[in-house]
C-alpha cells in the first residue's frame, strides 16, 4: 500500500522527531519513520515506530480509526517506512516516556520479509547485513555513542589550541613498519594507505605549535583478534617543544573529556547497552604509571614469564589492566621495540621514551606515542637500522635541519575507546562498515 509521497499531507499536524516528542505532550504530530515491530489484536494494534532518533510505542485504536487505518496499521510489515500521525500522551511506563495514540497511519513503501527478526541472529549473519543491522538498538545506540565521542574529541582540542590539518591517505612512506602496508598502484609507481598522519603532524606542528589530525588509517595486519581491524579511525596529536609529561597529561584530559560527554549525553544508550555508567563514573585522573622495566616485574609477579625486551602483547596488556578501573600508562620502552622515529631516553640509552594507555577491563592498548627524534644523525642510523628505504622520507628529515625541536604527541585508536566505553567485546562493532581480514562486504 502506497499513497502520497511522504510529503506533508494538507491538514496534517506538525511533524516531529521521536527525540524532542516531548515538547508536543498533548498536542496533535505526524512521524515519518519505519515499524520496528508490532503486534495486534481484534481491536488494537501496538506499533513500535522508530525514526532514527529514538523509538516510540503508537497504539491503534480499532474503535478510534477509520477502518483501512486499521487495517493499514496490522498489515504494515517489519521496517516499513511509515508516516504516523497521533496525539501525544504522557506514560511512565512507555520506554521515553511518552506514547501516540494513533489518528491516522500510512504505509510509504511496504517492506519485504524482513531478514533480521527478533530472534537471535550470528554475529556474521548480522555483520553481512550490517547495512540493515545499523536500524537496530545495539549498533545504533554504540554508533551514536561514537558520534558523541568524535564530537566531544573534536571540540577537546579546539578548546586546547590545536589546530586541525588533515593527513593525506596516499603515502609513499610507512611510519609504523613495512609489514603492515597496503600496497596500491600510483601512476605507473606505488602508493600506500597511510598507517599514520604523524609524519605529516610532526611537519604542520613545526608551522602550528600544536595540530592534530584525524581519520582513517589503514593496517594489512594479519590478526583475527577483538581489538584488531584493517582500517581504522585515528585521532593524532602533535605539539612543538613538548615532550612525554605533555602526552600524558593531554592524552589523559582527552580521555576524561570524552568520558563526561558520554555521561552527560549518552546515558540512554549506555542503558541500551547494558553498560554499567558507574565504570566510567570511577575513571580519575590521574591514570597509574608504570614504567616498562616494572611492567615486566609486575607480569612476573603474576605469572606471566616474560623477559626484558620482549613486546607486551594483547594477553600481557589484560594482565596489567588487571584489578584496576583506572587506564594505565606504560612508558619508556626498549628501542628495539618501538618504531624508528621515537627519541631515546637521555638517561638510559636502552630505552625509547614512548608511552602507551592501556584501557582498563581488557581493552588494550588504546593510545601510543612519545618523544620523537629530534637530531638528524640519530634519525639516520634509526632509518638504516630499520632497513626503511630513505628516498620518501627525505621531506620529513629536512624537519630536523630547518629549527628541530622537541616535539611529541600521540595515536588514539577510536575503535578501541568506543569499545571501552561502550562495554562492547569487539571492535568490529564500534565502526559503522568494518573492514577485517574476512570481512569487506557490506
Ligand atoms: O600505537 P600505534 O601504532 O601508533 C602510531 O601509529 C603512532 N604513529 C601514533 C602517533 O604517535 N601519532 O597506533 C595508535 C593507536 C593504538 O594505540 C591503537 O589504539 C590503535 O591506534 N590501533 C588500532 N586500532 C584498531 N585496529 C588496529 N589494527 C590498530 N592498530 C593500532
Ligand atoms: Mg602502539
Amino acid at each position: 500500500m502506497r499513497r502520497g509521497a511522504g510529503a506533508p499531507e494538507s491538514g496534517e499536524p506538525p511533524s516531529t522527531s521521536i527525540r524532542s516528542i516531548g515538547e508536543r505532550a498533548g498536542q496533535e504530530v505526524a512521524l515519518r519513520g519505519w515499524l520496528y515491530q508490532s503486534r495486534s489484536s481484534g481491536k488494537v494494534a501496538f506499533l513500535l515506530v522508530r525514526d532514527g532518533t529514538g523509538i516510540i510505542q503508537c497504539v491503534v485504536s480499532k474503535a478510534e480509526v477509520a477502518e483501512e487505518v486499521f487495517e493499514a496499521a496490522r498489515q504494515a510489515t517489519q521496517e516499513s517506512s511509515v508516516v504516523v500521525t497521533g496525539l501525544v500522551r504522557r506514560d511512565d511506563r512507555a520506554p521515553g516516556g511518552y506514547e501516540l495514540s494513533v489518528t491516522d497511519f500510512r504505509t510509504y513503501q511496504t517492506a519485504e520479509e524482513y531478514p533480521i527478526s527478533p530472534k537471535e541472529h550470528g554475529v556474521d549473519f548480522l555483520m553481512s547485513h550490517r547495512h540493515l543491522w545499523l536500524r537496530s538498538r545495539r549498533p545504533h545506540a554504540v554508533l551514536s555513542i561514537r558520534s558523541t565521542v568524535v564530537q566531544a574529541l573534536r571540540m577537546f582540542f579546539e578548546r586546547e589550541g590545536f589546530v586541525l590539518v588533515d593527513a593525506p591517505i596516499f603515502t609513499p612512506s610507512a611510519p609504523e613498519g613495512t609489514t603492515t602496508l597496503f600496497e596500491t598502484e600510483y601512476f605507473g609507481g606505488k602508493a600506500y594507505l597511510t598507517q599514520s598522519g604523524q609524519l605529516y603532524m610532526e611537519a604542520a606542528a613545526m608551522a602550528f605549535g600544536k595540530v592534530y589530525c584525524f581519520g582513517p588509517t589503514f593496517r594489512a595486519e594479519k590478526h583475527k583478534t577483538r581489538r584488531h581491524l584493517n582500517e581504522f579511525w585515528m585521532l593524532e596529536p602533535e605539539m612543538a617543544w613538548a615532550g612525554l609529561e605533555d602526552v600524558i597529561d593531554l592524552s589523559e584530559r582527552m580521555v576524561v573529556d570524552a568520558i563526561r560527554a558520554v555521561l552527560e549525553k549518552r546515558r540512554r544508550e549506555l542503558e541500551t547497552l547494558e553498560r554499567d555508567p558507574a565504570r566510567l563514573e570511577a575513571v580519575r585522573a590521574p591514570f597509574p604509571r608504570l614504567s616498562y622495566d616494572e611492567a615486566i616485574r609486575v607480569l612476573n609477579e603474576r605469572g606471566c614469564s616474560i623477559e626484558w625486551g620482549a613486546d607486551i602483547g594483547g594477553d600481557e596488556e589484560t594482565v596489567l589492566a588487571e584489578g584496576s578501573e583506572q587506564p594505565l600508562f606504560v612508558h619508556r620502552f626498549p628501542r628495539e621495540l618501538k618504531a624508528f622515529y621515537m627519541a631515546p631516553d637521555p638517561e638510559d640509552a636502552r630505552l625509547a621514551l614512548g608511552v602507551d594507555l592501556l584501557a582498563p577491563e581488557g581493552y588494550g592498548e588504546i593510545v601510543g606515542g612519545g618523544v620523537r627524534a629530534e637530531s638528524l644523525d640519530y634519525l639516520d642510523e634509526q632509518i638504516r637500522k630499520h632497513g626503511l628505504p630513505p628516498e620518501p622520507l627525505e621531506w620529513y628529515r629536512d624537519l630536523r635541519r630547518y629549527g628541530s625541536v622537541p616535539h611529541a604527541g600521540f595515536g588514539l585508536g577510536l575503535e578501541r575507546l568506543i569499545a571501552w566505553l561502550t562495554g562492547i567485546d569487539h571492535v568490529r562493532e564500534t565502526i559503522p562498515f568494518p573492514r577485517t581480514m574476512n570481512r569487506i562486504y557490506p
